[in-house]
């Protein structure tokens, strides 16, 4: 595939600086330096106070720093709006940027809620001529994409089942204080919103379109310290959910922030009638390929005769890493705005994305139709 990068300079607007807000600038800054292009232009970048957005701005090689999101993403300057905020501002942010006329690079999860998800893909779909996509980054890794390409060449033939899961333990120890990622208001869904949707955006490339599910969620930690006293978790500590896709095939899928050793166990695996692909995020480089007849699984390491490892590195065996995930992503975004092919996931593959999290949400042992359509 061929991607075509910018002529002219894009100018950019970052709002927040945390682990989402470096990763997005070291994308900016790196984009044309991997892929080509005109460098972007790192116009303004706003954060919650002015310390940390001047300190910011000047660490990432932005021209200025404001704390007025609003002004920032309606600044003439400002062609694309990178959105890194906690997930309850991504509604109004995204919609202010889209009707300023932006493109927007917003962080994952999509939204709050599947309402406030079906409005913002409405608004984009609204605006054709502005490209909308979100931070499923672990969609980008050149071993992710050999296994969609093993796949969609029948390589393996059909796929018959897949089994996934996504657990990490930054909620294991029930003393971790309380945050707004475990409110309805501040973080919508728990492990669902915050890890689940990256399994399910890589299993929709692999799988295709799902048609029902069927999940149980649990609170593992009912309440958590805070300043104030203990306070409620109102989002789920971990899911478990069965799926059946359009095309027959059935899965299983796990998710769960309070799994005690697991950093970022983003695992899977697809049976084929023909094969069996096994993928894990802490080893990233890895795909291990079994075909019928083999004794046994071969380990596929990524390297240079993929085109979106060798953009970074000539030498096979020098790992690719999370941060250049978030390189190809800009890519992605920078390439749809030059004509190249569509950004994905966009805000209306975005919203399959939520149909499906919010579904295994409110499923509680009941099977919810999707009837999902897109790539
Ligand atoms: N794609 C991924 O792999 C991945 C990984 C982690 C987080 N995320 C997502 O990224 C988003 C942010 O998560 P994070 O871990 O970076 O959070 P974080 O707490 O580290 O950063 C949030 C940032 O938003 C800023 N902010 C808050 N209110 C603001 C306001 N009114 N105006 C401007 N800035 C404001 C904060 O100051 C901070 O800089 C979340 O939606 C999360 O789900 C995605």
């Amino acid at each position: 595939m061929s991607y075509p990068m910018p002529e002219a300079p894009l100018g950019v607007a970052l709002i927040g600086t945390g682990f989402m807000g470096k990763c997005h600038a070291m994308a900016w800054r790196n984009v044309a330096t991997v892929f080509g292009g005109a460098h972007p232009r790192l116009e303004v970048l706003a954060d919650a106070t002015p310390e940390s957005a001047a300190r910011h701005a000047a660490q990432f090689g932005f021209a200025r720093s404001s704390t007025d999101w609003q002004a920032a993403v309606a600044d003439a300057a400002v062609d694309v709006v990178s959105i890194t905020t906690p997930n309850g501002m991504h509604r109004p942010m995204a919609e202010a940027a889209l009707k300023a006329g932006k493109h927007v690079w917003l962080e994952k999860p999509m939204a709050l809620t599947l309402g406030d998800a079906t409005a913002m893909a409405a608004l984009a779909a609204g605006h054709p001529g502005q490209v909308t996509i979100l931070g499923y980054n672990y969609t980008r890794s050149p071993a992710y994409q050999a296994a969609r390409a093993l796949i969609g060449e029948g390589a393996l033939g059909a796929p018959l089942a897949f089994r996934g899961v996504y657990d990490e333990d930054y909620s294991a120890d029930p003393l971790i204080p309380w945050s707004w990622r475990l409110t309805h208001a501040g973080g919508g869904l728990g492990a669902l919103g915050d890890l689940g949707c990256h399994l399910v955006a890589q299993m929709l490339g692999l799988m295709g379109p799902v048609a029902e599910v069927t999940a149980m969620t649990q609170i593992a930690v009912p309440e958590r310290p805070s300043p104030e006293g203990p306070k409620p978790v109102e989002n789920e500590d971990s899911a478990l959910a069965l799926i059946r896709f359009a095309s027959g095939a059935q899965g299983s899928f796990a998710t769960s922030r309070v799994a005690r050793g697991r950093k970022c166990r983003l695992q899977w695996e697809v049976h084929c009638t023909g094969g069996t692909l096994v993928f894990d995020q802490e080893n990233m480089n890895e795909l291990w390929v079994h075909r019928a007849g083999e004794a046994g699984f071969t380990r596929h390491l990524s390297g240079p005769e993929q085109p979106d490892f060798a953009a970074f590195c000539p030498a096979p065996g020098h790992n690719f890493g999370f941060n250049e995930q978030k390189v190809i992503e800009a890519r992605d975004l920078c390439a749809a705005i030059a004509g190249g092919p569509a950004a994905a996931p966009g805000f209306a593959a975005g919203l399959e994305i939520e149909r499906i999290i919010h579904a295994m949400a409110a499923s509680q042992g009941k099977s919810i139709a999707i009837g999902g359509g897109h790539d």
